[in-house]
Order: C-alpha cells, then structure tokens, then sequence
C-alpha cells in the first residue's frame, strides 16, 4: 500500500480548542490541510492526563502541534509531553511543532525530553499572549473594570496569538524550520497598567490598572474558587516569570516569517471592535 504524502495526512493540533490551537487549525483549514483537533471534547478525545487517549489521536497523521494544557511548568508536565513526542515518533509521526514559555527553566527540560524522542522539532518560546487580556483568565477583570494583577511595572513584550499560529503553521508545513528554535515576542515592551490603557483607549471604556502582592491575588484568586492548582500556577507565573527575566523583545517572528510582529495597539483596537470588552453586551 502507497502510504500517503506527509501533507495529505492530518495535522493533530492538540489544544486545538484553545487561543493559539484554534488559530492553527482554522490556518491549516484555509489551505485545504486536513487537521485533527486534539482535546478532552474532540473526537476522538484527547486527555494529557489519560494516555490511553493518544494512540488513537495520533492514529495515521502526519504532523503535530503541542500546546500543553495547563502550563509546562506543573509537576509531571516534562514526563508527559516526554511520552507523548516518544508516542508520536514510534507512531510515524515526524514532526512535531511544541509552544513552550519564555525563561521558565521547567520549560526547558520539556523541550530537552521532547527533543530526545528524535522528532523533527519546532520550538516556539513565547512570550505571554495578548489574547489573555480578551479569552484569557484577565478577560473578567477587563470586563469588571479594574485589572488587579501582581505585576508591579514589569515589562512584557506581550505576542499576538495569531502571529504565533503564523509561525507554528510554516514550521508544519514549510521546509527549513526543522531543529529552529524561535523566541516569539510582540515588537514592544509593555507594562501592564500601559496595556491595560491601552485595551481602555481603544475600547472607550474606564479600566484601570492595580497592582497587588502575589499573596493578595492568591487570596483573591482562592475566594473566587480557582482550583488550589491554578492558584500555585498563578503564583508560580507572576512570581517568577515576571521579575524581569523577559523584559526584551526577540526576532522569533521575524526570523520564522520574515515579517514585522503585530503591535499591542492593532491588538487592542482589533479586540475591541469585535465587542469582547463591550459590558453592555455581556450584561444583556
Ligand atoms: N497564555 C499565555 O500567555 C502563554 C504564554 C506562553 C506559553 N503559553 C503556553 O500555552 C499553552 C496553552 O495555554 P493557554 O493558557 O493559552 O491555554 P489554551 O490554549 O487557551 O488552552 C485550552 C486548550 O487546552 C485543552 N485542554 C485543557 N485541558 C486539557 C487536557 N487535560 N488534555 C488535553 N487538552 C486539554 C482545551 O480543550 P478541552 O477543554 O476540550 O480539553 C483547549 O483546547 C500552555 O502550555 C502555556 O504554558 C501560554
């Protein structure tokens, strides 16, 4: 039997649900390249926490997107997606295009264990999405009108979830990216009280900005019931990402694509037309 070209074989894109998997699938999708969602409500379903799951998912496609669910930094995350990229090759899979993040040295091991299953790998490490402010876990507090976040007046070179699609969908489809490990920044450091100014110019809203201790975000964050294990996530993130470790923009984007990385403002302005920060419209 004549096995099919790599490109006619789908592409499993796990969290293919989420803010940068969504992304790669409808891109691959605009092509005409058949995908595989891969997620706890996909079909079939995928669980990192379920392993008999992956086989079938991985099951005759070509090519996989990794985006680990909830962070490569919580305890067993190395040793999974470990597992899995070693799944992946002996199931015929050779490339494999893996989001990780930007100085977490839990990170860093991850990559190592899923570059030792032999795959042909991509590395995208990034910097945090802008898209959190607008699907992510600060949405509500731009929604409530003040984003209390323990961030002090850290800079972060927040990226554009779609420009990291753009990159993950070359490195699965274009020749040359194979063994690139791509440092993915937007083109400007922001702090978080510019960007919350930022999301409230361009949403003609008042929103503001109060930075708070880790121990007062944790506390806020357990009385609203965030599960024990995000709380630590959140603390770990802000505590130790956010010193100051990634306070620089990075050529990821422009070396992957050889294209300029949207700006925070597009962003904002993007967002805000689709009305995702219009209160009147979440309340009625
Ligand atoms: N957010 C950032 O700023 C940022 C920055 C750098 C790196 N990253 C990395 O990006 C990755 C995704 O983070 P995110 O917060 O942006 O989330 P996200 O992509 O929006 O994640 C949600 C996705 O994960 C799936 N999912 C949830 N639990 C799962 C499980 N147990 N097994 C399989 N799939 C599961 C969800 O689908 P179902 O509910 O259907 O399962 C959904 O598709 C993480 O590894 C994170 O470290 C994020």
């Amino acid at each position: 039997m004549t096995e099919p070209a790599r490109d006619t074989k789908p592409t499993l894109v796990l969290g293919g649900t989420g803010k940068t998997g969504r992304r790669v699938a409808a891109r691959l999708e605009a092509r005409g390249l058949p995908v595989r969602i891969g997620s706890r409500s996909a079909e079939p379903p995928f669980d990192w926490e379920d392993p008999a799951t992956w086989s079938s998912a991985l099951d005759g496609v070509g090519s996989v997107y990794v985006s680990y669910f909830p962070d490569l930094a919580v305890s067993g995350a190395v040793e999974t997606v470990g597992s899995f990229a070693e799944l992946a090759v002996r199931s015929g899979v050779p490339r494999v295009v893996l989001l990780a993040g930007r100085g977490e040295p839990e990170h860093v091991l991850a990559e190592q264990a899923v570059r030792a299953s032999g795959a042909e790998l991509t590395i995208m490490r990034s910097a945090w999405f802008m898209q959190n402010f607008s699907e992510g876990f600060i949405l509500e507090d731009v929604l409530s009108g003040e984003v209390a976040l323990p961030a002090g007046d850290t800079q972060e070179p927040f990226v554009d979830a779609d420009d990291l699609a753009d990159v993950a969908v070359a490195a699965l489809t274009q020749d040359g990216h194979v063994g690139e490990l791509y440092e993915v920044t937007g083109p400007r450091l922001v702090t978080f009280s510019e960007a919350v100014g930022e999301i409230a110019e361009a949403s003609g809203r008042e929103i503001r900005y109060r930075p708070v201790s880790i121990e007062q975000h944790a506390a806020a964050a357990t009385e609203q019931g965030v599960p024990p294990e995000f709380v630590q996530l959140l603390i770990y993130l802000f505590g130790e990402v956010l010193d100051g470790r990634n306070a620089h923009v990075a050529d990821g984007i422009q070396r992957a694509l050889g294209l300029q990385p949207r700006d925070f403002a597009d962003y904002a302005r993007d967002a805000a037309a689709t009305g995702v920060w219009n209160v009147s419209a979440v309340v009625n």
